[in-house]
């Protein structure tokens, strides 16, 4: 007789003989359930150990979705090649949030809400002051939006979803002012205040590179960093989102859950990397100095930045969009001299046993960076970029994470491997 099939998994724990029933549940059985097999009563029970959560579902969420072999990515069920092409980045992050796409007067509010937010406290420019001329602008990121927390101590009220909306739209109209005074100070220039007859994307460019409130917007290049940002807005648990959720989990202020999470992002391993593909590309220096690079890289020695992906094993649906978006840019601004380099550097990786192998393929990363360079903002300035479109991103999760019901702080567990109890040694007998 077949037996019949049943949503559990059956364990045999050899060292007892014992048998266990686990249910499975999309796709997940609960780690908490291991912690019944154990050998006797003083056993704290079986834990799963996975450094880095390789495998391991932190939480459930609903926001964004990603089939790491297809190459799929869908932002509340939305395609991301239609959001690029049809939406603003404003519906986008109303759609991240709220889960739908904004109505006409849902939109309205949402942009005026933003709108009326878009200035900082003036004291947030003497604390600028404080940085060097040539601080790393993440690191500049991370301490004022971790700032901004000190203005709104109401932002601690993270009980009322009322309050967490106004903290929540200040911070998508004050993340694109900081990150605009952060590049006014890194080039001694005035500050540029935000003006709320642009619009989003037209207010940040405006606020980055007028000179004496004259500078002539290029509509095909906001829009092209509009469609960037898109690109970013979110991108389920990844490094950055997780930290801000871990950090959230605290019941801390979302600015101080979200410089976490600017924080995160600044890793070379993450959003630091479309900095780290330009350093790349000019240490290649020309076509001809790849095969050497790329020897070097099989070798063990640093990595192809811009390449690879914990899910995508096959090409970033959003590296894809960003090189078409490439060629728009370039139309306006001449061709960046780096982008051939680019494209040799894809095409022999693509055709290598070592990248096929690892099923290493561009990610997103690898041509934002061109795109930033030809629209003349400074490398070292990219992964600020980076963080203006995930922003959107962190807070959807935040806000998801403080309505679920599972979640609480999080807290994981170890494999203790340090020594076994022992008295002190006082220092006259120490070796
Ligand atoms: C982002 O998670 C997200 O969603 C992130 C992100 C988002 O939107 O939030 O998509 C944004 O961070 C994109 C990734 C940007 N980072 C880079 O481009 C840096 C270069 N790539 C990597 O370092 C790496 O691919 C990661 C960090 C992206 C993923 O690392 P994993 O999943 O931990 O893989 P791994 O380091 O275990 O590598 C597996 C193998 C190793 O080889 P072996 O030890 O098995 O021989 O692949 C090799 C690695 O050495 N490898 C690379 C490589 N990436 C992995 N070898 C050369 N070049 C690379 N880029």
């Amino acid at each position: 007789m077949a037996l019949m099939a049943k949503d559990t998994l059956s364990i045999t724990d050899n060292r007892t003989g014992k048998s266990y029933e686990l249910p499975i549940a999309e796709g997940t059985i609960k780690a908490v359930d291991l912690r019944n097999i154990k050998v006797d009563d003083d056993d704290f029970g079986l834990m799963t150990y996975d450094p880095a959560f390789m495998n391991t579902a932190a939480c459930r969420s609903a926001i964004t979705f990603i089939d790491g072999d297809r190459g799929i990515l869908r932002y509340r069920g939305y395609p991301i090649e239609q959001l690029a092409e049809k939406a603003t980045f404003l519906e986008v992050a109303y759609l991240l949030a709220e889960g739908e796409l904004p109505t006409q007067a849902q939109l309205d509010k949402w942009t005026n809400d933003i709108k009326y937010h878009t200035y900082v406290h003036t004291n947030i420019i003497k604390f600028l002051e404080g940085f060097r001329y040539d601080a790393h602008p993440m690191g500049m990121m991370v301490g004022t939006v971790a700032a901004l927390s000190t203005f709104y101590p109401a932002a601690k009220n993270i009980a009322d979803p009322a309050n967490r909306y106004v903290q929540r739209i200040r911070l998508m109209a004050k993340f694109p002012t900081l990150a605009a005074f952060i590049f006014r100070h890194s080039r001694g220039l005035p500050y540029e205040f935000p003006r709320n007859d642009l619009d989003y994307i037209g207010n940040y460019v405006n606020m980055m590179f007028s000179i004496g409130g004259l500078h002539k917007p290029n509509k095909v290049l906001q829009r092209a960093l509009e469609i960037l940002l898109i690109l970013h807005a979110d991108h389920e648990q990844n490094c950055s989102t997780s930290a801000v959720r871990s950090v959230g989990s605290s019941h801390v202020d979302p600015y101080s859950a979200v410089s976490s999470g600017v924080a995160a992002l600044y890793g070379p391993l993450h959003g630091g990397a479309n900095e780290a593909v330009l350093e790349m590309l000019d240490e290649i220096g020309d076509k001809k100095q790849i095969p050497a690079f790329i020897a070097k890289v099989k070798a063990g020695e640093g990595r192809l930045m811009g390449f690879g992906h914990r899910v995508y094993k096959s090409y970033d649906p959003r590296a894809k969009l960003i090189k078409k978006t490439a060629y728009d840019v370039f139309a306006e601004t001449g061709l960046n001299p780096k982008l051939e380099i680019a494209l040799e550097l894809e095409r022999i990786a693509l055709e290598d046993e070592y990248f096929i192998k690892r099923k290493l393929y561009p990610n997103v990363d690898f041509y934002s960076g061109l795109i930033y360079q030809a629209m003349s903002y400074p490398t070292d300035y990219f992964t600020v970029l980076f963080a203006v479109g995930r922003l959107p991103g962190w807070l959807a999760q935040w806000e998801e994470m403080l309505s679920d019901k599972d979640q609480k702080i999080a807290r994981p567990r170890q494999i203790y491997t340090g020594p076994a109890a022992r008295d002190f040694v006082p220092i006259v007998a120490r070796k």
